[in-house]
């Protein structure tokens, strides 16, 4: 029998060759061009659950990509960990952007990764971060260290919004039933500052359109003349936030969760230097809602962001013309209590009321999502605190990301558990950009400091 460390020394090569073959299969859910890969990549999963000691692996088709499913139940009278990951990526556009192909993995020494860091598409989110869990498992299984049941639940759909993953967990609750749920798809502050995400903000993705002339126009003959839709969607977006830059859609901070002055000053406990996050951004200045702090800004506070815009001319010299349509699709991230319906409802009502006379507006609701918050007066958080505790020396702080996993809420409502999100990438690590990575340090302390979750959990859940 060997201790995790031991394990890890011995097997880490193959640990990471294995991710690295992994991360070589382009499973690019959105772009049915990757269809193929994408299902593959489930298979690949799949046998890597085998291998690592389940007893049960399942590939379960949806009307999308296929879900893994796999177990290892040891003993029902146990408590159950159900984790949850993606083996789906983000497309790797703009491709030459990247130093190396998105789907060629390299090993590459940076500053924030001086024991080198994996680059690939996928490589932090999520698949390396993912594949921890599998090697973790693969350590308890062989060494008899497995101290309770586990449930993998590994989907390909995340990166598009989940949709059958939100059907097939509709259908299968009992076969789902856990005590507690252990996501790795976030990040932490540093390699030295370990921290646990407490919350995700929830998301309401539109995509709008504006009309004005029924075709495309001269723009010297028409312009001045009649509406550019270009113009007038540029100053509709414009007027979305004020001078404060507060959101401006009727109705919108409602149901917003207003944080005390206690916790707000135990947020700004955490370790944060805006000179380096300048630095890192190439960037004079950050900018923001007026009256809060950037970290403030980017978790607990809503957000209404442009993700792309277009219309009219974009190739090459020029062309004098007033389109008929622009677009853009735009994000809303959102904090507790704001229900992602509804704002996307406020939303529509208040795009539509300011278009003026002269075109029109349509608002598609694309997907989103309610936010989550974990509480941290759990026997769950307690033994992921242990754990780092454990491997980094030191306490986790609690902290509330930015980002979204959508179903998290949902596996709250359908199965009643919370979600403990350990997660060990960077914000460096540049996931959804070029030359997103995940260093080799981060993926082995993810292995090292998950079976000791596992212990600590079933440890404190007996004894209470
Ligand atoms: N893993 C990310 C979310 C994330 C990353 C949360 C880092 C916290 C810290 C996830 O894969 C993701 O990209 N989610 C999307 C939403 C989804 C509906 C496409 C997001 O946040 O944009
Ligand atoms: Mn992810
Ligand atoms: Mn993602």
């Amino acid at each position: 029998m060997q201790t995790i460390t031991s394990y890890i020394q011995e097997h880490k090569q193959r640990f990471i060759d294995e991710l690295i073959e992994l991360l070589k299969i382009p499973s690019i859910s959105a772009d049915s061009a990757f269809a193929k890969a994408t299902t593959q990549t489930a298979t690949a999963v799949a046998n890597s659950l085998k291998a690592a000691g389940c007893d049960t692996v399942e590939i379960c088709e949806t009307p999308g990509y296929p879900i893994v499913y796999a177990h290892k139940i040891i003993d029902p009278n146990l408590p159950t960990v159900l984790v949850y990951g993606h083996y789906d990526v983000q497309p790797p556009d703009p491709l030459n952007l990247w130093d190396s192909p998105p789907f060629e993995p390299v090993i590459k020494k940076t500053d924030k990764h001086p024991d080198g860091a994996i680059y690939a598409r996928g490589a932090c989110d999520d698949k390396g971060q993912m594949y921890m869990h599998v090697k973790a498992m693969e350590y308890m299984t062989a060494n008899g260290k497995l101290p309770c049941n586990v449930k993998f639940m590994i989907e390909g759909e995340e990166e598009v919004g989940s949709v059958n993953l939100a059907w097939y967990v509709e259908r299968n609750q009992e076969k789902l039933a856990n005590d507690v749920i252990l996501i790795s798809d976030t990040g932490m502050i540093a390699n030295d500052i370990p921290s646990i995400t407490t919350g995700l903000r929830g998301l309401s993705y539109v995509e709008v359109e504006v009309t004005g002339p029924n075709r495309d126009l001269h723009s010297g003959l028409y312009g001045g003349a009649v509406a550019n839709p270009i113009n007038i969607l540029a100053k509709m977006i414009a007027s979305l936030h004020d001078e404060n830059n507060h959101i401006t859609v009727k109705g919108f901070y409602d149901k917003v969760e207003e944080l005390t002055e206690l916790e707000r000053a135990k947020m700004a406990e955490a370790p944060f230097n805006l000179e380096n996050y300048k630095k890192a951004l190439d960037i004079d200045a950050v900018y923001g809602e007026k009256g809060y702090t950037t970290n403030e800004r980017n978790s607990i506070r809503p957000t209404l962001d442009v993700n792309g815009i277009w219309g009219g001319y974009t190739g090459e010299g020029a062309k004098t013309v007033i389109a008929s349509k622009a677009y853009a699709k735009i994000s809303m991230r959102l904090v507790p209590h704001q229900d992602w319906k509804e704002i996307t409802e406020l939303f529509k009502t208040h795009f539509e009321s300011i278009a003026p006379k002269g075109v029109t507006v349509k608002v598609t609701p694309h997907h989103g999502g309610q936010g989550y918050v974990t509480p941290i007066d759990t026997i769950a958080y307690q033994a992921a605190e242990k754990a780092y505790e454990k491997t980094f020396g030191k306490t986790p702080i609690p902290q509330r990301s930015g980002g979204s996993i959508p179903i998290v809420a949902l596996f709250e409502k359908e199965l009643k558990s919370k979600t403990i999100l350990m997660g060990f990438g960077l914000d460096s690590d540049a996931i959804h950009s070029p030359n997103e990575h995940f260093g080799i340090w981060n993926y082995l302390k993810g292995i090292e400091t998950i079976p000791y979750f596992y212990k600590y959990f079933t440890e404190l859940k007996s004894s209470k």
